[in-house]
């Protein structure tokens, strides 16, 4: 009987509570048992036991949520495919995973250059070659540059670069605000070429997704980040992130603040306008299936020329985004398995 909603969480990680799982899944489960009458089972994607879990989730599933970071993952490729696989099947698959191969990666700041959305000063650097002959001037020309892995996530990989007077470049990494010198860009390069990996010629989803986008330094960071926190097309709430004083990371581990606003709160009528709009921009990468089921539109601010607020986009999370310390969102997701009344 294909009747049953499941989530799929990966058995590591350092998301888990003290039984195990996340400590938002069972919460989100228990909301949908009060819209639907479906059965609930979270189950762990192993590696090595996903032929007997595909068979199982065939047999089984009516939707799965899946609730993984590919961070977290070595075979991120397979389980994408994995995810395809029962989709293919006929099981509803939040979020669909050529959604979020397109959408949770940071590559999708360059595609959307030229949209309501995107940066034009955002450049994809796929390879070790093209980031050697093109970073050095897109670094001339501010100075300051920030550098993203295509993959990473909680500040992992997110490098602010500057160049001082006498050539020095100085960079420090998001995760943590450590810091590093070079004497000059060659030193800095050549250093710099161990985080670029090879495509992997087997892999059907990741194939050109190797790489880091280096974006254009937004000084307002220190304002904080602006997160909006979505269900589907539906806001939901408006996350304000503050970096601890003096540094650029907004990441929670790295020590900023996050608060939890309304949508309707007038301070944020721009920020929902830019999201409204950017949904429709966002349209033509969900390969006709839905939004992603609970995601973020994280923004940072600048100026126009007139000198009022610009959100420019600085991410897109959509893999296994966490409400654990606000709970009260698992019922907006509960919502969407409304109509999966049997
Ligand atoms: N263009 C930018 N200008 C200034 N700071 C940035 C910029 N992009 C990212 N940051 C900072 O780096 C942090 C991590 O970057 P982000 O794109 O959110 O990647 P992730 O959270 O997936 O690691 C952000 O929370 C923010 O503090
Ligand atoms: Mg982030």
């Amino acid at each position: 009987m294909k009747d049953k909603i499941f989530i799929i969480e990966y058995a590591k990680g350092t998301d888990k509570g003290f039984d195990g799982f996340r400590p938002d899944s069972k919460p989100i489960l228990s909301e949908i048992r009060k819209v639907t009458d479906r059965e609930r089972e979270i189950v762990f994607y192993r590696p090595n036991k996903k032929y007997e879990l595909l068979d199982y989730l065939k047999e089984n599933a009516f939707a799965v949520i899946s609730r993984i970071n590919p961070g977290n993952l070595k075979e991120v490729d397979e389980y994408f495919q994995f995810l395809k696989a029962l989709a293919n099947s006929g099981v509803e698959v939040h979020t669909h995973p050529d959604v979020m191969i397109n959408l949770d990666f940071k590559d999708i700041l360059a595609k959307l250059k030229g949209s309501s959305l995107g940066d034009d000063d955002t450049y994809f650097y796929h390879t070790y070659t093209d980031f050697v002959s093109k970073f050095p001037a897109d670094l001339d020309k501010y100075g300051i540059r920030v550098l993203k892995t295509n993959y990473g996530s909680t500040g992992e990989g997110v490098y602010l670069v500057s160049k001082k007077e006498d050539g020095s470049i100085f960079t420090v990494e998001a995760v943590n605000n450590e810091k590093f010198y070079y004497d000059d860009i060659n030193e800095f390069l050549h250093k710099f070429e161990i985080n670029f990996e090879d495509d992997d010629e087997n892999a059907a989803y990741f194939q050109g997704k190797a790489g880091f986008v280096g974006c254009r330094y937004l000084e307002r960071i220190s304002e904080g980040e602006i997160r909006v926190l979505l269900v589907n097309d539906k806001a939901i709430s408006v996350v304000h992130k503050k970096p601890q004083e003096g540094e650029f990371s907004a990441t929670l581990f790295s020590g900023a603040k996050y608060k939890y606003e309304s949508p309707e709160d007038p301070k944020w009528k721009e920020v929902m306008k830019v999201t409204k709009k950017g949904l429709k921009d966002l349209r033509p990468y969900l390969s006709g299936q839905n939004y992603p089921l609970l995601w973020t539109m994280d923004y940072i601010l600048d100026y126009n020329e007139d000198g009022t607020d610009k959100y420019v986009l600085s991410e897109i999370n959509c893999s296994c985004v966490g409400i654990t310390t606000e709970l009260q969102y698992a019922k907006e997701v509960a919502k969407v398995f409304k109509k999966a009344k049997k």
